[in-house]
């Protein structure tokens, strides 16, 4: 299980300071930072469980998520810049979850536009939603982390993996837990300052394990084939057409697969 008072001890002085809600299960944990949010919790709230029954995932699927092995949370924000840029958050926690790992020596990249993967399986999820208010709008960005899982089932083993898995080693929960949450205050002040990915666009790119890789781009109106170059300003995806023209394409849109595989 996880410790409340080491998690706490580990955020002290962070903006997520005495805002942790550390749960043994829930349905989801976006459902119940959204609940809590309503209720009157602080933006900046993090709620985290040790299982979810009712995991959810990007275009509607589910998010399998057993206890006491993985990471599963959810924090709510209230950012004050214009709404058009609140998408671009996915990509932060997806920039803050890479560094992390890569800051305790896992070879993590991302698959844009917010999926971490190591060897070219999935590892880390991120489901963001967004709400409106009277006087505004709210962010939900809820992070599901593969730890020590130790196995996946047949349907998902060749597209999924733990860190447990790629690194042999149990990893501590707690400890990853506040580091994200440290790497995401980072860069979302970052973010806020500059307004725009500009100064988070070339650690983005360095992440991105499609750069410059011929991708499939699962577009509702066709899909077709080009090679990703890298993100705009906007963390849209740049895809070189064979006749060599780039389209920027948008997450809400469409997704991309590799042309081999997954990545
Ligand atoms: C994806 O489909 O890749 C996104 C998965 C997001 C899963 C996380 S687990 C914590 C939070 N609560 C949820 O219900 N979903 C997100």
């Amino acid at each position: 299980m996880l410790n409340k008072e080491r998690i706490g001890a580990l955020l002290k002085d962070s903006p997520f300071e005495g805002k942790l809600v550390l749960l043994p299960t829930i349905d989801s944990t976006n459902l119940e930072v959204d609940r809590l949010y309503w209720k009157g919790a602080l933006p900046g709230t993090v709620v985290v469980s040790e299982e979810q029954t009712a995991g959810r995932g990007r275009r509607g699927r589910s998010w399998a998520s057993c206890a006491g092995e993985n990471l599963y949370f959810s924090l709510v924000l209230a950012p004050d810049f214009e709404m058009e840029k609140a998408p671009m958050l996915t990509l932060l926690m997806a920039i803050a979850v890479a560094r992390t790992l890569h800051r305790k020596g896992h070879q993590a990249g991302i698959k844009w536009p917010n999926d971490v993967v190591i060897g070219g399986r999935k590892l880390c999820g991120i489901l963001t939603e967004m709400r409106m208010e009277q006087d505004g709008y709210y962010v939900i960005i809820g992070t599901g982390l593969n730890v020590n899982q130790p196995a996946f089932p047949r349907e998902i083993a060749q597209t999924a993996t733990s860190l447990k898995r790629e690194s042999g080693q149990e990893q501590d929960r707690e400890e990853l837990l506040a580091a994200i949450l440290e790497a995401f205050a980072a860069v979302y002040a970052q973010f806020a300052k500059e307004g725009s990915l500009s100064g988070l666009k070339a650690e983005y790119e360095a992440l991105l394990v499609n750069c410059g890789k011929e991708v499939m781009v699962l577009d509702p109106k066709g899909a077709w084939e080009g090679t990703a170059m890298g993100i705009n300003e906007t963390g849209e995806l740049l895809v070189r057409h064979e006749d060599g023209h780039v389209e920027a394409v948008f997450a809400g849109e469409v997704s991309v697969r590799g042309i081999y595989g997954y990545v």
